[in-house]
């Protein structure tokens, strides 16, 4: 069987897991897609840069959007982040040459993510973004496939690694913002900008996509409440805790009469709800749903392997020939957001 020919472009942490994992396991990878997996063309800035990854063989493109046009690629896999620039490119040049798209992109996927699923379904090419929301836990699939016959009516997450890692140390280990914060960057938990985490934008961006696929709407970030974590500090959270709470960074999008609401901030969960008990870098997602009743997802939301994860089954539904309509409905076809006036839920 012919392999299917994948391009990476961006070999920071998420990127080099995904090169790493395929090499190492492409035997099991290829049983269960189908057929060989193969890297045949990456992209960062430093070529310089050792990587600890084996590139034998492999084309270096310096620029994303070429290797995006290269003969020798079937699959694009964006991992370079950010919503415009040399991400937004290389995604919009792949669809144009026809190519598959699997991508982590949130922030890009929430302020073009309609566009460019109206373009990749004109051009009839599946874009994967299982990775792009709570890292290796399959929340896309779950929304977009395993709860095709139920109507979703609200979604609750906590949504940022980063966050979460920062709010448990803070709370167990005693120790303050700033330090959290450097160890999730060393552990390859923070966006490029930690902003994003921090001031909550991140979490919008994901809450952005799961209302578009529990509600078959265009995705309105733009419309979401959002608050950060800056301004908790440990004493907060002794609090909340005497009191028999947790304090926990929520993207929450509900269904009302009046609309959709979407909101991110912090929130006091009781002590032994699900989502307060989940710890450290792990994401948790409880979506409500008429036919199935209420379910919990959770697990690693942050890290280059339970990224790459994500990212693997992407490119592995590619190679099985899976194509499914970016949002779950055909683009074309979702419905313009009505916002529900704040606080009506
Ligand atoms: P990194 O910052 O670690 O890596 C980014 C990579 O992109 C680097 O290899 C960098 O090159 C490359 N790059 C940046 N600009 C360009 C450019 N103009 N041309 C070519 N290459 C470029 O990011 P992450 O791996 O952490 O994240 C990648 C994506 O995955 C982002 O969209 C992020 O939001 C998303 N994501 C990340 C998760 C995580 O846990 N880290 C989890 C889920 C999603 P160089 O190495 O040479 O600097
Ligand atoms: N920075 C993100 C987080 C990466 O901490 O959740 C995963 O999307």
């Amino acid at each position: 069987t012919e392999p299917l020919k994948v391009g990476v472009a961006g070999l920071g942490t998420v990127g080099a897991s995904v090169v790493r994992v395929l090499k190492q396991k492409a035997d099991a990878i290829a049983a269960r897609a189908g057929r060989p997996i193969v890297v045949t063309a990456v992209s960062a800035r430093d070529r310089g840069r050792n990587r600890g990854l084996d590139l034998d063989g492999v084309a270096w493109h310096m620029d994303p959007a070429q290797l995006a046009r290269s003969k020798d690629v079937d699959v694009v896999v964006e991992l370079i982040g950010g919503a415009e620039g040399a991400a937004r490119a290389c995604v919009e040049t792949a669809i144009e040459f026809k190519r598959p798209v699997v991508t982590a992109n949130k922030a890009l996927l929430a302020r073009h993510g309609v566009s460019i699923a109206r373009s990749a379904e004109e051009a009839d090419v599946p874009v994967g973004f299982e990775a792009a929301v709570a890292g290796g836990v399959p929340v896309i699939k779950t929304l977009r496939e395993g709860l095709a016959g139920n109507d979703v009516t609200r979604v609750i997450g906590i949504l940022n690694g980063t966050c979460n890692y920062i709010l448990t140390r803070m709370e167990h280990d005693r120790i303050g913002f700033a330090e959290c914060l450097s160890d999730a960057q060393k552990l390859g938990y923070a966006e490029a900008d930690p902003t994003f985490d921090v001031g909550g934008f991140d979490a919008a961006h994901k809450l952005a996509l799961l209302t578009s696929l529990a509600f078959g709407t265009e995705t309105d970030v733009d419309g979401i409440y959002v608050e950060g974590i800056t301004s908790i500090t440990p004493f907060d959270l002794e609090m909340a805790e005497e009191l028999g709470y947790r304090v926990k960074l929520l993207g929450v999008t509900t269904r009302t009469s009046g609309g959709i609401e979407q909101r991110v901030h912090l929130a006091m969960l009781p002590r032994d709800s699900a989502i307060a008990r989940v710890d450290g870098v792990t994401n948790a997602v409880e979506i409500d749903a008429d036919v199935v009743g209420a379910l919990v997802l959770a697990g690693p939301g942050a890290g280059g392997d339970a990224t790459a994860s994500a990212v693997i089954a992407d490119i592995v539904d590619i190679a099985r020939g899976v194509k499914t309509p970016v949002f779950g409905v055909p683009a074309a076809k979702l419905a313009h957001p009505k916002r529900a006036p704040m606080g009506t839920h």
